[in-house]
C-alpha cells in the first residue's frame, strides 16, 4: 500500500486512500497485497468505485460470497423498503454479538423493535439538546488539556478520552476518566484482531467460527462487564431520568411494569458505551487530519464561531448557524466513514432493480466507503470540499448517496447526538485553538470494523489568543 499522498498539483492535497487494484480481490490476492486482509478497504478494486453493483468473493464459505451494491435505489430497497427481508448478515453479528450481547445494534425482530421504541424519544431532538452544555463543557476542558501539552500528543487518544467522558455522563452519569484507557485499550485489543476474525467469517464453518470470535471477544468484555454492571447500579439507585439508561430504564417499566432485565440493561449499557464513544472519537480524528491538509479550513470555522458567539461558551441554539462547521462534519464523514461497509442477507428473493434480483440467502454489501466516493454520485469524489453540503448542491442530492449513519429502520439512533456533539466539539476547538497532526503524511485509512487512521495522530495544539491557558 502506498502511503505517500496523492497530490494532484501543489495546491490540492488529496486526502488519503489506499491505491485500488485492478482487479478483484481474490484469496491469494488478499494475502499478498500489503494490508490486504487487514485493512479490507484496499482490496476494494478500482472498478467497484464506478460499478452500480458486482458479485464479490472472498474465502471458501458462502459467508464470503453476495453482491455490492452502489445503486441509490436498491439501497433504498435494501435499507428502507423491503428492510424487514434484509436483516443484519450473520457474521456480522457474529462478531458484535459477544462483546455487546443483546443491544440495540445486535438484535433484530420483536426484541429490537419494542427497545427501539423506547429509546426513540431519548435520542429525538428535544431530548438531545439537553445535553448541549456537557458538550461544551466537555469540550472546553479537552482544549484546556490539549494545550497543556508542551509537545506533540495523541489527539486520536484525546478524542476517545473526551467522547468517553461524554457517553459517560450523557448516558450512564459515570465518570469514566480515569477507565478511559483501559477502556480504549480493550476496544483496539479487539478492532486490532479483526483480520483473524475477517479469515474466521470468512473461511471457517460457523461452529469453528464462533468460537474463534469468542476467544478473541471475551477479554475485553471481561474488562467492560465491571464498568457495565457499576452504571446499572447507579442507575437503579437514581432518583430522577436525566441519564439516557435511566429513562430507558423508567421507559421500559412503564411500559410493561416489568422493565429490562438486567441482563438487558447491562447489553444496553455496553452498546451504547461502545457504539457511543469510538465512532465520534474517530469521526474527530479524521476532522484533525483533514484540517491539517486544509488549514484554510480552520481559519474559515474560527471566523463563523467568533462570528456567532464570539468568545463565549457555544450552546444548543447555535448549532444551527454553524453552517460551515456542520459541513466539515459531513464532508469528513463522507471521506471517512467510520462505518465503513453494511451488510445484509436477503431473506427472500427480492428484485432491486429492473436487471438485478437477489435470491434468497445473498449476502449483500452496502458499501459507505464506495458510495461516497462513486464516480457518479459526486463531482471530484476524492477531494475534501465541504461546500458540497451546503447550498443548491446539497439540496438537490440524491437520497440514499449518502450513509454515514446508515439508513431506514436501522439508521443510527445517535445520529442526532453525534452530530451536536462533533459539531459543538469542532467549534469549541476552533474558537480558541489552531491543530496541526504532525503526521498527516504517514496516515492511511485503515478497516477494521471500524475506519481508523493506522496510526496515532500526532498532534500539536496552539492558543489563537496567548491567553487562552487556564
Ligand atoms: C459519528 C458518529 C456515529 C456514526 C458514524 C454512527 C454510525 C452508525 C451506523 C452506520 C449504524 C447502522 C449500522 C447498520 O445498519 O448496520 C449505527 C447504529 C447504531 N448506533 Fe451509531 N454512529 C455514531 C454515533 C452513535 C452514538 C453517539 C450513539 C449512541 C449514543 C450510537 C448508537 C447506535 C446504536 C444503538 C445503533 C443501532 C441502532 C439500531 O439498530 O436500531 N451511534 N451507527
Amino acid at each position: 500500500m502506498s502511503i505517500a499522498m496523492d497530490r494532484a498539483c501543489a495546491e490540492e492535497i488529496i486526502p488519503a486512500r489506499p491505491t485500488p487494484p485492478k482487479d478483484t480481490p481474490t484469496l491469494a490476492g488478499m494475502l499478498l497485497r500489503p494490508g490486504g486482509i487487514s485493512n479490507l478497504i484496499a482490496s476494494y478494486p478500482a472498478f467497484w468505485y464506478k460499478a452500480r453493483y458486482c458479485d464479490f468473493r472472498v474465502g471458501f464459505s458462502s459467508n464470503g460470497r453476495g453482491i455490492l451494491v452502489n445503486e441509490p435505489e436498491a439501497i433504498r430497497k435494501i435499507l428502507v423498503s423491503e428492510a424487514e427481508h434484509f436483516p443484519k448478515e450473520e457474521n456480522q453479528l457474529a462478531i458484535l454479538k459477544p462483546l455487546l450481547g443483546n443491544g440495540l445494534l445486535t438484535t433484530e425482530g420483536q426484541v429490537w423493535r419494542r427497545n427501539r421504541k423506547l429509546a426513540a424519544p431519548i435520542f429525538q431532538h428535544s431530548s438531545i439538546k439537553d445535553f448541549a452544555p456537557l458538550f461544551v463543557r466537555a469540550a472546553e476542558r479537552s482544549v484546556s488539556l490539549s494545550l497543556e501539552n508542551s509537545g506533540p500528543f495523541s489527539i486520536d487518544k484525546e478524542m476517545t478520552r473526551l467522547t468517553l467522558q461524554i457517553i459517560g455522563e450523557a448516558v450512564l452519569d459515570a465518570d469514566l476518566d480515569d477507565s478511559a484507557e483501559s477502556i480504549s485499550d480493550a476496544v483496539t485489543r479487539t478492532l486490532d484482531k479483526f483480520p483473524i476474525i475477517f479469515l474466521a467469517t470468512a473461511f471457517l464453518p460457523n461452529k469453528v467460527r464462533n468460537r474463534v470470535v469468542e476467544a478473541i471477544v471475551s477479554p475485553t468484555r471481561r474488562q467492560l462487564d465491571p464498568y457495565a454492571r457499576s452504571i446499572v447500579a447507579q442507575a437503579e439507585r437514581q432518583e430522577s431520568e436525566t441519564t439516557l439508561i435511566a429513562r430507558l430504564m423508567g421507559a421500559a417499566k412503564r411500559e410493561d411494569g416489568e422493565g429490562l432485565t438486567a441482563t438487558q440493561v447491562r447489553d444496553e449499557v455496553a452498546t451504547f458505551l461502545l457504539a457511543g464513544h469510538e465512532t465520534t472519537a474517530t469521526t474527530m480524528s479524521w476532522a484533525w487530519y483533514l484540517l491539517t491538509l486544509h488549514p484554510e479550513w480552520q481559519e474559515r470555522l474560527h471566523d463563523e464561531v467568533r462570528d456567532v458567539a464570539g468568545e463565549r461558551p457555544l450552546t444548543a441554539e447555535d448549532v444551527p448557524s454553524l453552517l460551515l462547521t456542520r459541513a466539515v462534519i459531513d464532508e469528513t464523514l463522507r471521506l471517512y466513514p467510520v462505518v465503513a461497509n453494511l451488510m445484509r442477507r436477503a431473506d427472500k428473493e427480492v428484485q432491486l432493480l429492473d436487471d438485478l434480483t437477489v435470491p434468497a440467502g445473498t449476502t449483500v454489501l452496502v458499501s459507505p466507503w464506495l458510495l461516497h466516493r462513486h464516480e457518479r454520485h459526486w463531482r471530484e469524489p476524492h477531494r475534501f470540499d465541504p461546500t458540497r453540503f451546503m447550498g443548491e448542491e446539497a439540496a438537490n442530492r440524491p437520497r440514499h448517496t449518502y450513509l454515514p449513519f446508515g439508513g431506514g429502520p436501522r439508521i443510527c439512533i445517535g445520529a442526532g447526538f453525534a452530530i451536536m456533539e462533533a459539531v459543538l466539539i469542532l467549534a469549541t476547538y476552533m474558537q480558541k485553538t489552531r491543530v496541526r497532526v504532525l503526521n498527516a503524511d504517514r496516515v492511511m485509512p485503515q478497516a477494521r470494523i471500524v475506519l481508523r487512521p493506522n496510526t496515532s495522530l500526532q498532534a500539536v495544539v496552539t492558543p489563537r489568543q496567548p491567553d487562552i491557558r487556564r
